[in-house]
């Protein structure tokens, strides 16, 4: 067995397997696109985390909106989990999941006075009520969310009414905005004084000095993915401070967000290593924390998944265009969105390799007279439609596999339904053995909305 990443590996006949188990079988089994994520992956990736902030007790809320399946938040919530939600739809998941709502932080610029009722009382849950509920599982009585991280002056008006109003009390963050640059693409920067997220942060500590009985600490979270702990340290030294001024008589909060960048291949350079990024953080937060004055939170999500999941492909037809060759799958930004979004480089290879074309890490190094330059696109009607661009890939044929590596983050949770393609179906193998966790969509559950069916 060859590995390419930690549970994916390729036999010595040149078969990809993830755990073992070839990757074929799954794609014969349920068609593609498919999902498969590795449950030892994710267990694994999680430890690493769990234990790169170890030195601070930091509490690890896993970001349901890098993969939001109900099985894996559940497998995370088992490790020990909690969950940052940023809707209504993500925070009945998380507890649908067995997460406790009080290690849940509820997150999001756009908390409808809905969404933060049901994270109030679980009478407001738009579950509350259903029969077809599985048995035991009530959300009236489940008590409330442990955090908001609370986003504007207005927001917390609302939730000050609401909770008011259900004669409920409520604990939260304060998100700051503290203009820190993450160097991270444009559309997924959030800690720049011009970009929508949190508040500035002299505007936070007069939120907090106004509202002691609920505001805890602070929020912040940079952007996504990032490659080096500096922005972290950059923004923990500005918040530090408004730390210390907190005056409560229990330790104050300080969740510092996720976004720690992982290895998906190409010309980039490398991300630190988590345990970089633990280590360099817990430095500046061991302290306050060893002194009792400051609790810590992280909210990683595509650190722990997104190697952790491929996206198998079939290709279906193979178009030489002139200069190039277009291999055309039944994927493409319907399925993975995040090359059309963001650029975004994904490693893919067949899932069948002939002799020599085996890879041994995301970066093969293959004879470039063996390799065709090729696009890998989908069927959408977009020419923003593509999975890899210019990328040197060994020959294909209509019916072959392609797996799509690094694609358990960001992947299933942002795929749509665009020119009426059914969402892939999600396979995760869990304690050695393949388990179907989402059927595919299909043509009818498509229409069936639309028809009051
Ligand atoms: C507020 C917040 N927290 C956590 C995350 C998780 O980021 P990542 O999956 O890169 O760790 C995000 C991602 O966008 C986010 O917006």
């Amino acid at each position: 067995m060859t590995p390419v990443l930690p549970h994916f590996s390729y036999t010595a006949d040149g078969h990809l397997c993830c755990e073992g188990i070839d990757v074929h079988g799954l794609a014969q089994a349920h068609g593609t696109p498919l999902y498969v994520s590795s449950g030892a992956a994710i267990q694994d990736a999680y430890t690493r985390v769990a234990r790169a902030f170890n030195p601070v007790r930091a509490h690890v809320h896993y970001a349901l909106k890098a993969s939001s399946n109900i099985h894996i938040v559940a497998l995370l919530g088992r490790l020990g989990a909690g969950a940052d939600v940023v809707s209504g739809g993500e925070l009945e998941r998380a507890w649908l999941a067995g997460i406790p709502l009080r290690d849940i932080t509820f997150a999001g610029v756009g908390k409808t006075a809905a969404e933060i009722s049901a994270a109030l009382d679980g009478s407001r849950s738009p579950l509350a009520g259903r029969a077809d509920l599985p048995s035991g599982v009530r959300p009236e009585g489940r008590g409330r969310v442990g955090l908001f991280n609370i986003e504007s002056a207005g927001e917390l008006d609302r939730i000050n009414a609401i909770a008011a109003d259900l004669r409920v009390p409520f604990e939260a963050t304060i998100r700051v905005n503290p203009d820190v640059d993450a160097h991270t693409h444009a559309y997924t920067t959030t800690g720049r004084r011009e970009n929508k997220f949190g508040v500035p942060l002299s505007q936070a500590e007069a939120l907090a000095r106004d509202n002691p009985g609920s505001i805890r600490g602070f929020h912040v979270h940079l952007g996504s993915p990032i490659a080096s702990p500096e922005p972290f340290e950059e923004a923990i030294d500005k918040l530090l401070p408004a730390i210390d001024r907190l005056s409560h008589s229990e330790p104050a909060v300080l969740n510092v967000g996720g976004g720690f960048g992982v290895d998906y291949g190409g010309q980039a350079a490398q991300p630190a290593p988590i345990e970089v990024f633990g280590q360099r953080i817990c430095e500046r937060l061991a302290d306050q924390v060893n002194a009792g004055a400051l609790r810590v939170i992280i909210e990683p999500g595509r650190c722990i998944v997104a190697q952790a999941g491929v996206l198998l492909t079939t290709v279906q037809y193979v178009k030489d265009a002139g200069a190039k060759r277009f291999v055309v799958c039944d994927s493409g930004m319907h399925t993975l969105l995040r090359p059309a979004l963001y650029g975004a480089y994904h490693f893919a290879w067949p899932a069948l390799v002939g002799p020599g074309m085996t890879p041994t890490s995301l970066r093969p190094e293959v004879a470039p007279e063996r390799l065709t330059i090729s696009d890998l696109v989908g069927p959408v009607c977009e020419s923003s439609d593509f999975l890899a661009t210019g990328r040197p890939l060994p020959d294909v044929s209509p019916g072959d596999l392609i797996a799509v590596f690094c694609a358990g983050a960001y992947g299933q949770s942002m795929a749509s339904t665009y020119n009426d393609h059914a969402k892939p179906a999600e396979v995760l193998i869990i304690d050695g053995r393949p388990q179907l966790i989402r059927r595919r969509d299909t043509a009818f559950s498509l229409i069936a909305p639309e028809l009051h069916l």
